[in-house]
């Protein structure tokens, strides 16, 4: 029977109706308006009431099923909320999961270290594209068109058969030359920067590895300034008591040219595997800059001087560390990498 007091009690239930989770108000939903509902119950014996109370208890009724509704409704959206904050029971005095530290690759470690060092000496950063141009990878370099000396660096094209093909860069040199075209003389440069050739790949030889290119132009700039850089560079670089050695050599954009040398600083001298028995390791090229270099970008071959030395970082890492494979450098294995996390000296 549909009675008053039924009715209020409800309302005080709906009043004091509290939920925690979505399953209790989905409980209390299929407890009060269900198919077997409580108040559902209240509407089929709503037939029975007296004709003079229908209009009354109806429109409580209908008042009774919409707070039900609506307080069904507001207590779906509050556990809602609580179950996207808390929903993951995640015990907050749990120690933190560390976040695993990525190292910096060797490549970086050595480009940074020969940088440092010569920025101890007063040389300043400078880069370049790696889409050059054959101007100034080759052209101002002193390499004429068809100069055998392009044989030398086996070139990827970007686009062909043009005057002044895009190509990508063969060597860092091309930085020199964008050097010499903007800056303010005296120039003192490095120049790190990654270039690419056209090599089968191999443990001695990549199409894509890093150089840095050192350029250093002033009024009476010598040769004996140049040995003297390189001296330092190799000291500082493999530790005090290293040797250098110069070894004639050819490149068109230095005369004269020379190769340089460092004394073994596995088995200092007296000839291993890894010098191949010859007591030396081959670091770098140099030379005096050609004056038809200065000249290309504009410098007065006359009043001005200058060396240029450009050595790749691969090949410095590898000696430093030992690694006789240079295609570790490209494969990111991890355990090669994990090797350099404690490289970095502070
Ligand atoms: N560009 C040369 C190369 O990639 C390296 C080099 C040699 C750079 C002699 C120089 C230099 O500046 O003087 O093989």
């Amino acid at each position: 029977m549909v009675t008053k007091e039924k009715i209020d009690a409800l309302f005080n239930q709906l009043n004091d109706l509290k939920c925690q989770t979505q399953k209790q108000v989905e409980e209390a939903r299929v407890r009060l308006l269900g198919r077997k509902g409580e108040i559902t119950a209240l509407f089929e014996e709503f037939r029975n009431v007296d004709k003079d109370m229908k209009r009354e208890f109806g429109r409580v009724l209908n008042e009774l099923k919409q707070a039900a509704s609506a307080k069904i409704e507001q207590l779906k959206a509050a556990t809602e909320t609580v179950a996207a904050d808390n929903g993951s029971n995640e015990d907050l005095t749990m120690p933190g999961e560390p976040q695993p530290l990525g190292s910096r690759h060797p490549v970086s470690i050595v480009r940074q270290e020969i940088v440092d060092i010569f920025r101890k000496f007063g040389y300043d950063v400078a880069e370049g594209p790696e889409i050059e141009d054959d101007y100034h990878v080759f052209e101002a370099l002193n390499f004429p068109p068809n100069h055998p000396a392009r044989d030398m660096q086996d070139t990827f094209f970007v686009s062909a058969g043009h005057i002044n093909p895009l190509l990508l860069r063969t060597h860092t040199s091309s930085v020199q030359v964008r050097s010499m075209e903007k800056m303010d003389l005296p120039i003192r440069v490095i120049c790190p920067g990654r270039v690419f050739r056209n090599e089968a790949i191999s443990a001695r030889a990549h199409c894509i590895f890093h150089q840095v290119e050192g350029l250093y132009i002033d009024e009476n700039v010598t040769f004996a300034d140049l040995k003297q850089a390189i001296l330092l560079f190799a000291r500082e670089m493999f530790g005090p008591d290293t040797q250098i050695r110069m070894r004639p050599s050819y490149f068109p954009f230095t005369e004269p040219s020379s190769e340089i040398d460092v004394s073994c600083n596995i088995c200092h001298g007296k000839g291993c595997n890894i010098c191949k028995g010859t007591g030396w390791l081959e670091i770098m090229g140099c030379g005096m800059v050609d004056p038809n270099v200065l000249e290309a970008s504009g410098i007065d071959s006359k009043k001005y001087s200058g060396f240029a030395f450009g050595m790749g970082i691969e090949r410095i890492a590898m000696l430093k560390w030992q690694v006789n494979d240079l295609r570790h450098y490209f494969e990111n294995d991890l355990r090669f990498l994990r090797e350099f996390d404690s490289a970095i000296e502070v």
